[in-house]
């Protein structure tokens, strides 16, 4: 396997124009081409000034790894996790040096494995009231429906029965209006102060206070209530550090938001993107369904709910969301600001610095890829994954930062996706094309493409469902 470095014709600067206008400009526009134009010209180190700063974006898997885990200790959170703290406050997604560690190490308690497998029934339970929901055969938006189901999964996982529908209403119409503020606003892409009276801001303000009353009150019921209860927030309320301190009701708040934000929307994006290619996809769609009607019966032979143990058989499942988020992954880049000076490369990175991964990027290189740009889910089995270097994929970070909720969201997407395409055939409505406007994860644009949800009746396999078909099924998204 090719493991040299890239140099593009045009070697390993871009100095497009002296302050970088022309890069913010285009990243502001067209992020995922510019990128990838970058990289095509500039090879596999590309050094982006960036106004007042300097972004360097690293392709190559093996510059990928020794950003995210060789120099963790020498980076601190970019530019845009900063800004995010005015919403987040300090929990682990913005957090820095001890404070993140002991958040970690006490959110960690929350997501191991025993407890992971723990929620499957609620992710399960949940997906299915909501499913209920959908009316059949009326034309709705994919990632809006996507986006609702896993808001009321998380939801029900981080504060069991403490949440009313109404609550979950306030939370979303919350969230709503924050990510819009965090992430397309001119205020985000000038970095506006808070106090300055913009109606975003406002609307921000209110949302906020919004979310932060129902958190507190919730936080509130449950320190008063002596039931012992067996959600994500009790996990966390009795966490208990080395030194016998536990997370304060400030520490709370950041870390359920933070939960909230980073839990519900990436999963939704894998879910909505995996159902897309599924539309394009009638050959391994017919796969998936043959190994959902296998494996989702009871003994009886009648449908009914994933739980965990039925995971590991739903191997193919799992394929397409992976090879899914191969293709559009939730989190299409991530950096981070070098406090102290590191190399990689061979090349001396100054602190200040913004280094940048893209996912987009190294997910998508012919190198690691063949045929990048194909819907081959058998790109995940066991004997090909192990060919590719190691971080040619992450859709989950990687190193101590690695995302906390990975097994977790792997888990969710299974059974909630096998249960989606058990119950309805998703119809891609025609000429509803998939485009992106991605802010910080990979929005779909225009609200998303327009489906129909067609109810389907569950058919026992007969027939045994090959890993890898002779029917290939390789062909263009
Ligand atoms: C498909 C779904 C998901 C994707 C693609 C995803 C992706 C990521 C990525 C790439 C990071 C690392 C960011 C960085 O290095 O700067 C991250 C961090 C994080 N994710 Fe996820 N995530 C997903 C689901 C979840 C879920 C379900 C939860 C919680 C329930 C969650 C909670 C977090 C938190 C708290 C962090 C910050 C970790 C830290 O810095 O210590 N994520 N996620």
């Amino acid at each position: 396997m090719a493991t040299t470095r890239h140099v593009g014709p045009h070697g390993a600067r871009t100095l497009t124009s002296p302050v970088g206008l022309r890069n913010v400009h285009a990243m502001l526009r067209r992020p995922l081409e510019h990128l990838q134009h970058l990289q095509e010209a500039h090879g596999d180190v590309v050094e982006m000034p960036m106004l007042s700063q300097t972004w360097l974006l690293l392709v190559h898997p093996a510059d990928v790894e020794s950003l995210l885990v060789a120099h963790h200790p020498s980076l601190v959170r970019d530019e845009f996790a900063v800004y995010l703290r005015r919403v987040l406050g300090q929990g682990l997604l913005t957090s820095d040096g001890d404070l993140w560690k002991r958040q970690r190490r006490l959110s960690s308690t929350a997501f191991t494995p025993k407890r992971i497998r723990g929620y499957a029934g609620t992710m399960s339970a949940v997906t299915d009231r909501g499913l209920a929901r959908i009316e059949a055969g009326r034309v709705s938006r994919l990632h809006e429906e996507m986006s609702r189901l896993t808001m009321e999964v998380v939801a029900e996982v981080l504060f069991g029965a403490g949440i009313t529908d109404e609550d979950v209403q306030t939370v979303s119409r919350s969230l709503g209006v924050l990510n819009s503020l965090l992430t397309n606003s001119l205020e985000a892409a000038v970095r506006l102060p808070a106090w300055i009276p913009t109606p975003n801001h406002r609307r921000a303000a209110n949302a906020l206070a919004d979310v932060d009353r129902l958190v507190r009150r919730i936080i509130d019921d449950r320190r008063r209530s002596a039931v012992q209860r067996d959600d994500l927030l009790s996990h966390l309320l009795n966490a208990v550090d080395e030194d016998g301190s536990r997370m304060s009701d400030t520490q709370l708040r950041d870390e359920t938001l933070t939960l909230f934000l980073a839990g519900h929307e990436t999963t939704s994006l894998a879910l909505t993107h995996a159902l897309y290619l599924l539309g394009k996809h009638p050959d391994v769609l017919r796969r998936v369904h043959a190994e959902v009607d296998d494996v989702l019966r009871d003994g009886t032979g009648a449908p009914r709910l994933p739980t965990e143990e039925d995971v590991p058989r739903l191997s193919l499942v799992e394929r397409v969301i992976k090879e899914g988020m191969r293709l559009f992954p939730p989190a299409w880049i991530v950096g981070r600001e070098v406090a102290k000076d590191i190399e990689i490369a061979g090349r001396r990175i100054e602190k200040g610095t913004q280094a940048m991964v893209s996912q987009w990027l190294t997910h998508r290189d012919p190198r690691w890829w063949p045929r990048p740009e194909a819907f081959d889910p058998d790109r995940f089995l066991p004997e090909i994954a192990k060919t590719r270097p190691r971080f040619a994929y992450f859709p989950f970070g990687g190193g101590p930062r690695v995302c906390i909720g990975n097994h977790f969201a792997m888990m969710e997407a299974i059974l909630m996706l096998s249960l989606v395409v058990s119950r309805f055939e998703v119809e891609l409505i025609p000429f509803s094309t998939l485009r992106h406007a991605p802010s910080i994860t990979l929005q779909p644009a225009d609200g998303g493409v327009r489906v129909r949800f067609v109810p389907r009746t569950p058919r026992r396999a007969t027939t045994h469902v090959p890993t890898v078909g002779p029917e290939a099924i390789t062909s263009r998204t």
